[in-house]
């Protein structure tokens, strides 16, 4: 099967704390931005890929995708200011299409097989998102003070890739923005169509490089796949 993958890219890195957008930092070789995009430049199943890209950054991506020799970029739309509006943007310019993949490009530990199991979802039930079993014991908190110890069984902490029936997600999208909703995912869209979205059980491995303390924890990853 085939399906296109939007990668929102034009955030800001802020909790970083770099200095710049944080997809520019090197993890071993090569930049946060590359290791992601290949996943996808190597997938059979990907029909293209849409970035989503500050202008300013534009010219520095170019450059680098044609260093790396990725092929599969169809389309670099300006993001907007939220995360939402950048995928937004990377929809319109796919058109129209089966199966879309949304995946953050500041999660480059996303493996093939978790990327298939997620489109045959999508392709089967309309919607799906990447998730695992939070670890911790979880506890609902007010004003600094524990209401209640939640059921663990029944929490994910959920990442992406999130894939969806194409038009499922454009018509969460366009109904998220007749009403001004932002969601902090893709997925949140779907939901209040009242649409089931489903669970693919991923890997603790794909963290979203956010702050410091996650560029450690992904050159340890990278060393030990290459020592594996
Ligand atoms: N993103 C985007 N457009 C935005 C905000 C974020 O395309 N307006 C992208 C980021 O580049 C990233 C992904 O969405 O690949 C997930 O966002 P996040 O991890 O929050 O990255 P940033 O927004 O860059 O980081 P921060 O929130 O710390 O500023
Ligand atoms: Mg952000």
């Amino acid at each position: 099967m085939q399906y296109d993958v939007i990668l929102p890219a034009a955030g800001s890195g802020k909790r970083m704390g770099a200095g710049k957008n944080k997809l520019f930092l090197q993890l071993k070789e090569k930049t946060i931005l590359i290791h992601t995009l290949q996943v996808f430049e190597e997938d059979s199943w990907c029909r293209g890929i849409y970035l989503a890209v500050k202008d300013t950054e534009r010219e520095v991506i170019e450059a680098l995708l044609q260093t790396h020799g990725i092929t599969k970029v169809k389309a670099m739309p300006t993001g907007g200011d939220e995360r939402q509006h950048s995928v937004q943007s990377c929809m319109k310019e796919i058109g129209q299409g089966e199966i879309v993949l949304v995946h953050d490009a500041a999660r480059p530990f996303i493996t093939q097989s978790i990327i298939h199991e997620l489109a045959e979802a999508a392709l089967e039930k309309g919607a799906a998102v990447a998730g695992v079993r939070a670890k911790d014991t979880m506890k609902r908190v007010e004003a600094g003070v524990i209401q209640e110890t939640v059921d663990r069984s029944t929490l994910w902490m959920i990442q992406t890739p999130q894939a969806f029936r194409f038009d499922w997600l454009k018509e969460a999208e366009d109904a998220a923005e007749r009403d001004d909703f932002l969601g902090t995912d893709e997925s949140m869209l779907v939901e209040r169509q009242g649409q089931s979205v489903h669970i693919v059980e991923s890997s603790y491995e794909n963290v979203k490089i956010t702050t410091k303390e996650d560029l450690v924890f992904g050159e340890a990853i990278l060393n030990q796949r290459i020592g594996g």
